[in-house]
């Protein structure tokens, strides 16, 4: 018998996605130009905000900025652990805007900022599980930034090679399920052939009671979820995973982001969770 999971209320930050589209390429998921069906996108997207709501998490909005395609993937734009904000340094040129978007909107919720110097996208790259931050680099954040990383927080950094420029961001290859307690490892769900070799060793070593997800799973974005401990938002695509997840006593809530597919993002990539 799996043991009982249980939830706990979450405070998410997200971007409405008005202005959202596929104009660039800067993962493999993007085509210039690539077609949007706006209307489905929204609605998609609303459906994601409600399903937070109907399970009691506090759901905040940040404006989003005409230009800015890619405001709507939320999580990239911070890591907010401890009440402490660590804002984001984008790779591509055209998402470096959207930082101080973000960082006007965490100063006016009283948060202060930190802006890091080297490369680093937030929780798309960065997640804290069990104590750790589990630090992706290889496509956007550095190692140079997983040591501001450290620095800032206090708190030790575990740094992962991807290699497969499908999985460019950590969130796109593993997520955590329950982070653990005093009761309790950290339970996290990831693909291992996304990661260098001695990265999976890593992670076994670590976690060797994770879940593992297969390249379907992970391409049909099943490991872009999130999880407030015992409900799972899923890609409904990811179904080898959501079976998996249903064996281990979670409660899979099946979410379809398919218009943001085309960018690369689903479900974690809208999602920024501000940790008090
Ligand atoms: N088009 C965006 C980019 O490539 C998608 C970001 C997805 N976000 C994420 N957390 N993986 O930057």
């Amino acid at each position: 018998m799996p043991p009982r999971r249980v939830s706990r209320p979450r405070r998410y930050l997200v971007c409405e996605p008005r202005y959202y589209d596929v104009q660039y390429a800067i993962n493999p998921w993007m085509r210039e130009d690539g077609e949007v069906d706006h209307d489905l996108a929204r609605a998609q997207w609303k459906t994601l905000v409600s399903t937070y709501l109907d399970l009691g998490h506090t759901v905040e909005q940040v404006q989003p900025e005409p230009g800015l395609v890619d405001m709507v993937f939320a999580a990239n734009s911070a890591l907010v652990l401890g009440g402490r904000v660590l804002g984001s340094r984008f790779h591509a040129p055209q998402r470096r805007p959207e930082e101080a978007a973000y960082e006007t909107w965490f100063k006016g919720a009283g948060f202060e900022v930190y802006r890091p110097e080297s490369v680093c996208e937030g929780e798309g790259d960065l997640v804290p599980a069990g104590g750790f931050v589990l630090a992706g680099t290889g496509f956007r954040t550095t190692p140079t930034a997983h040591r501001e990383v450290q620095e800032f927080f206090g708190v030790p950094v575990v740094g992962l090679q991807l290699v497969d420029p499908y999985f460019y961001h950590l969130d796109t290859a593993l997520f955590v399920l329950d982070d653990g307690g005093a009761d309790r490892p950290a339970h996290i769900a990831y693909h291992p052939e996304a990661f260098s070799p001695g990265s999976r060793e890593v992670l076994a070593r670590m976690f060797p009671d994770a879940l593992i997800a297969t390249r379907e799973d992970a391409m049909a974005f099943g490991l872009n979820s999130v999880s407030d401990g015992r409900n799972v938002l899923v890609a409904p695509q990811a179904e080898g995973l959501i079976g998996r997840l249903e064996a281990h006593g979670y409660v899979p809530v099946p979410v379809d982001l398919s218009e943001f597919h085309k960018s690369g993002g689903g479900i974690k990539c809208c999602t920024q969770e501000i940790r008090a």
